[in-house]
């Protein structure tokens, strides 16, 4: 391994969207390779406090006429627009797959809930990385609705979904990522 490559892969890892996703299926052995990559994110006590939901097929229609509804039932209809509902649906149809990450809460309390989502977070960084390796564009998406998730797929107790990956096999075309400057980020204490 070297320091080049790993240089490349985190910094050409994009949010892309589904705009930029063709319509080739992701495999199987694909999406699990990419999970177990998740989950080998450092983890306090090995909790080991995620969990994975992942809608593909059919499952792609429930999801998006669940987020459909959710947006018409919980929108005013001062703020309501039929082009963003469209959006909402037409979203996950151009997936090759979801995968809502969720959070499990150790039910022996043994860290800090914060610690548990610092995990999440490194599980996240995982699975995104895996993703661009692969050529698969993805993006964590985080709208309200993921709160009751619960309605189409059942969750443990303690259980919480932190995000919805959209995931498609990546058209040609580089994105350019903008971060600010370094050098405000950082203090030196020699
Ligand atoms: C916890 C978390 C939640 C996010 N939620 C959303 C979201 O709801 N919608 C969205 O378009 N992007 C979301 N993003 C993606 C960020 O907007 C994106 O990472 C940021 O714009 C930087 O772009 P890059 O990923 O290409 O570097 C989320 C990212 C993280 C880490």
């Amino acid at each position: 391994m070297s320091t080049e490559f790993i240089d490349q892969l985190i910094r050409s890892r994009r949010s892309v969207f589904p705009e930029m996703y063709d319509d080739k299926v992701i495999e199987d052995d694909i999406i699990m390779n990419i999970i177990e990559n998740a989950t080998w994110a450092p983890n306090h006590k090995l909790t080991e406090p995620w969990r994975f939901k992942i809608f593909k097929g059919h499952g792609l229609k429930l999801l998006s006429d669940y987020l459909g509804e959710y947006y018409k039932e919980h929108t005013s209809p001062e703020n309501y627009s039929e082009f963003k509902h469209k959006k909402t649906i037409e979203k996950p149809l151009k997936c090759g797959c979801i995968v809502a990450v969720c959070f499990q809460k150790d039910p022996q309390n043994r860290v800090p809930e914060e610690e548990e989502l610092i995990a999440m977070g490194a599980a996240i960084q995982n699975f995104w990385l895996t993703c661009t390796s692969y050529g698969i564009g993805c993006y964590l998406s985080t709208p309200e609705a993921i709160r009751n998730i619960n309605k189409i797929t059942p969750l443990q107790q303690g259980e919480r979904c932190i995000g919805l990956f959209y995931m498609g096999w990546k058209k040609p075309g580089e994105l350019l990522g903008k971060r600010t400057d370094l050098s405000s980020k950082i203090t030196t204490i020699s």
